[in-house]
């Protein structure tokens, strides 16, 4: 529901609560004509902005209880951000439940807004490359998601309250997929995900915890396609990952 919506319904909500007293009013000094039987005249727009909760909260109540493809549809029918305007599909996330690895990107480039899949480009195939490097696969034991779900236009970063509009259902993603660990890829995505804003060299090197995951973060697989000399520090951190998970790690890499 948009802000224009939710003001509609709790106008129309307060004008019935307002009839209903009237009504209220009327039977009872029918039934009582020697005095009133209502109390003080409540606050009927107060209750109304009870009745009708912001979209914000009514999608949050909604989400503690979905599944992931209610989380799905929910994220197809967002509008709460303005990123929701420019999209053509939106991107919710995919692969397993009970994943050995959680992947978090920062957002959908060009062609996943168009397919509605998460790195399916040119970065998405380098970042396959490295989950097959420590024996893992997007659609066996892997799932991988975004900060935002809908593509920033011209790529930019997300701004921090599209991030904010749009965590939740990452956060609920994450405790229903159930990731024995997490990976972030890139700086943004660190930074929503663990508010932490270290430079991405400061962070990577520690293990943090996301509501007690172990959560390892590298640079983002369309930086390394960028300058080849991140290739090393990014395969001593999925040796890492490797470690944690007590995956086996491919020879000859780096
Ligand atoms: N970059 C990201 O951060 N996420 C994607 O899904 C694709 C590219």
């Amino acid at each position: 529901m948009t802000q224009n919506e939710t003001e509609r319904k709790r106008m129309a909500a307060e004008a019935v609560l307002e009839s209903a007293w009237s009504l209220f009013d009327e039977v009872g000094s029918y039934l009582s004509p020697s005095g009133t039987v209502k109390g003080d005249r409540p606050d009927f727009a107060a209750r109304a902005v009870e009745l009708i909760p912001e979209p914000r909260e009514q999608s949050d109540r909604a989400l503690q209880r979905a599944s992931l493809a209610q989380v799905e549809s929910m994220v197809a029918e967002c509008t709460l951000c303005q990123l929701a305007s420019g999209r053509t599909k939106s991107v919710c996330g995919e692969g397993a439940m009970n994943a050995r690895l959680m992947v978090i990107g920062e957002g959908p480039g060009a062609e996943e807004d168009r397919t509605g899949r998460p790195f399916v480009g040119k970065a998405g195939q380098y970042l396959d490359s490295w989950l097959s490097a420590i024996g893992l696969d997007r659609t066996l034991n892997t799932y991988i998601a975004n900060i935002v779900k809908c593509r920033p236009p011209e790529n930019r970063d997300p701004y921090p309250e599209e991030a904010q509009a749009c965590i939740p259902y990452l956060k609920r993603q994450i405790a229903l997929v159930k990731p024995d660990a997490i990976l972030c890829v890139g700086k943004v995505a660190a930074h929503f995900l663990l508010g932490r804003d270290d430079t991405l060299h400061a962070m990577r090197s520690t293990v943090h915890r996301f509501e007690g995951i172990p959560t390892i973060i590298t640079y983002h697989p369309a930086a390394v396609l960028r300058n080849l000399e991140l290739r090393a520090p990014v395969w001593e951190d999925l040796k890492r990952v490797a470690s944690l998970l007590s995956l086996p790690v491919a020879k000859g890499r780096g």
